[in-house]
């Protein structure tokens, strides 16, 4: 069963990892997919993986924390695929791995521009564009490190718990208007992202592969499974809400 034949997603940081799986199982479900992100070479390896398996996808370089950039990405939605129905918010950085006082305060600026400011500008176009088109679903990433502290990640883990709050606001304030606001919490998935963590910091791997309690390491499309529910219609009473997807680390 295709869940958004005909629908249009928009996914940001689409050229790797959760992203990228992200758009092409949307692309499998019958969407067409915008693909977001600062890497043009990457995106366009998305959007071609997307054409040969027979779907239909368009890139836009995309850097989130500008809000121009923002503003043409859904822009590029409406004008190539006649609107938006599912905003997907996942492009992130993670930011120095390092405790508070020794966390540079250009680090702290810069994830709070991408994984933050980067997911507000997304929320605010996405939502001029959907409430002009019947409504919608945004989804946003959060983590595990924005529901409890997560040592050494205190910019990262700040920018996804105001995810998670920026979240409810939408919801609340778009209730009525046919648009629905969720976010995602990953715990640890095998991407760039953990690959690039454990390559600096090689005594982390062992630590990453024991923080869930469900064996070894997430993969993307178990994350992409819990987005392709709150994108469609199988979700149509949930909003507000950030569903954890961790393998059990949060119920501890
Ligand atoms: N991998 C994990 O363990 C994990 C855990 C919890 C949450 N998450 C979250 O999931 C999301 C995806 O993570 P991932 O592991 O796939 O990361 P990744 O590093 O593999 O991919 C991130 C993508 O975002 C893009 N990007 C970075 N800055 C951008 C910007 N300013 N504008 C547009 N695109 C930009 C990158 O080019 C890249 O393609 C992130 O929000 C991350 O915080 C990941």
């Amino acid at each position: 069963m295709k869940l958004v034949e005909d629908r249009v997603a928009v996914v940001t940081g689409a050229a790797s990892g959760i992203g990228r799986t992200t758009a092409k199982t949307f692309a499998d479900h019958g969407a067409s997919v915008v693909v977001a992100d600062v890497d043009a070479d990457a995106g366009a390896e998305t959007v071609a993986e997307i054409a040969d398996d027979g779907g239909e996808a368009t890139f836009v370089q995309t850097d989130v924390s500008d809000p121009d950039d923002a503003k043409a990405m859904i822009e590029t939605a409406v004008d190539e695929f006649g609107g938006i129905d599912v905003l997907y918010n996942n492009a992130a950085i993670e930011g120095p791995v390092a405790r508070l006082d020794e966390y540079e305060n250009d680090a702290f600026e810069q994830v709070i521009e991408v994984n933050l400011k980067g997911v507000w500008y997304g929320m605010k176009y996405g939502i001029e564009a959907m409430l002009a088109d019947g409504g919608g679903s945004i989804i946003s990433a959060s983590s595990i490190g924005g529901e409890v502290a997560v040592p050494q990640y205190s910019g990262y883990g700040a920018a996804k718990a105001a995810v998670s709050h920026l979240t409810k606001y939408a919801a609340i304030e778009y209730a009525e208007d046919g648009i629905r606001a969720n976010a995602v919490a990953p715990g640890i998935v095998r991407t760039n992202m953990i690959e690039r963590t454990i390559e600096e910091h090689p005594e982390m791997e062992a630590q990453f592969l024991e923080t869930e309690p469900m064996p070894g390491l997430a993969d993307p499309q178990e994350i992409a499974n819990a987005v392709l529910f709150l994108g469609s219609d199988l979700s149509s009473r949930v909003t507000g809400t950030t569903l954890p997807v961790e393998g059990g680390y949060l119920a501890q």
